[in-house]
């Protein structure tokens, strides 16, 4: 999988070209050949390396293509997501396995009983009022979200779609989760939890892995208070950069002052679906999309 780490930032976020790098085998040679300064060698084994890289470059642009032009036009979106959950679940295996991936850090973070709620979610809650009760939705095994808010009475809850796998993950490389992930989908939030039991609900970096990505944040609507807050934050078009493979399928974008959420066979716009409802607002910065969606009191 191309993604390697959400919170990292973007000089440490992996890119394609990792899949350009030589074969590690012919680094090797190259290695030894540079060693002695064997020009001869040093020669072949540049046209080798090119060409291996040439050939990993067009294997990989042609599945790419494939891919795009498959998933996108997939009609049972629900079916290409339970094929696609495998994936999501060898990633995590891998960032548990080594703490965290390129962002050790961010794992430490995850892990901190008390680490303070970041100030890109507490700068979009200002009239959220003392008591705070926020749900991470999609949250993978260890919430990203800080486990307390000085000066407020701050509970977190944590669901994803994969929480009975990430418990067996956890088991197995025995991470104590400071708060464990529940089983929901976020589509059906409604049947998990009472109507209006949270004062936020928080989505980052899984809407648009979901299989019905409207509906989930109707449901997060719903679970909120009157006057409470469903709060998205998402790369823009995450689903085109990564040719909808994986669980990735489908696109936010902030488009003249209203947020779109679409593939090519689909186009919702958040104000228009939440009218009498609740008020739209947000912003895109650095590649990413934040919508704040304030239910009506
Ligand atoms: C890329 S991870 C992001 C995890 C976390 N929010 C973060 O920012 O690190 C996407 C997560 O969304 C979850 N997910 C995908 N579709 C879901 C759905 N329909 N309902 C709940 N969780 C879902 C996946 O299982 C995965 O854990």
């Amino acid at each position: 999988m191309l993604y390697l780490g959400w919170r990292c930032p973007p000089s440490q976020r992996s890119s394609e070209a990792s899949y350009f790098k030589p074969q590690a085998k012919v680094a090797r040679v190259a290695e030894r050949a540079l060693e002695h300064n064997d020009e001869g060698v040093r020669g072949e084994v540049d046209s080798v390396s090119t060409l291996r890289s040439l050939a990993h470059n067009v294997k990989f642009r042609a599945k790419r293509y494939y891919l795009r032009r498959r998933n996108s036009q997939a009609a049972d979106l629900q079916e290409l997501w339970a094929t696609a959950l495998a994936d999501e679940l060898a990633y995590w295996r891998m960032w548990l396995a080594t703490g965290g991936a390129h962002c050790p850090a961010d794992y430490q973070f995850r892990l901190d009983p008390e680490a303070e709620l970041q100030e890109s979610i507490t700068s979009q809650l200002d009239r959220i009022g003392a008591r705070v009760r926020l749900l991470d939705v999609g949250a993978g095994p260890l919430t990203s979200v800080g486990k307390r808010w000085s000066g407020h009475d701050f509970s977190l809850t944590a669901v994803d779609a994969l929480a009975d796998e990430y418990d067996l993950l956890l088991d197995e490389f025995a991470v104590v989760p400071p708060v464990r992930t529940r089983r929901c989908d976020t589509e059906h939030l409604a049947k998990a939890f009472v109507r209006a039991s949270f004062d936020v609900a928080y989505a980052s970096n899984t809407l648009d892995h979901s299989y019905a990505p409207m509906e989930a944040i109707h449901q997060m609507v719903d679970i909120v208070r009157p006057g409470g807050i469903v709060l998205l934050h998402h790369r823009t078009n995450e689903a085109e950069r990564q040719a909808y493979t994986g669980l990735h399928q489908w696109n936010f974008e902030w488009v003249d002052n209203d947020c779109h959420l679409w593939r090519p066979s689909k186009t919702w716009r958040l104000r228009d679906e939440l009218v009498n409802q609740a008020t739209v607002t947000g912003a895109k910065a650095h590649g990413d999309v934040t919508v704040v969606i304030t239910k009506n009191s």
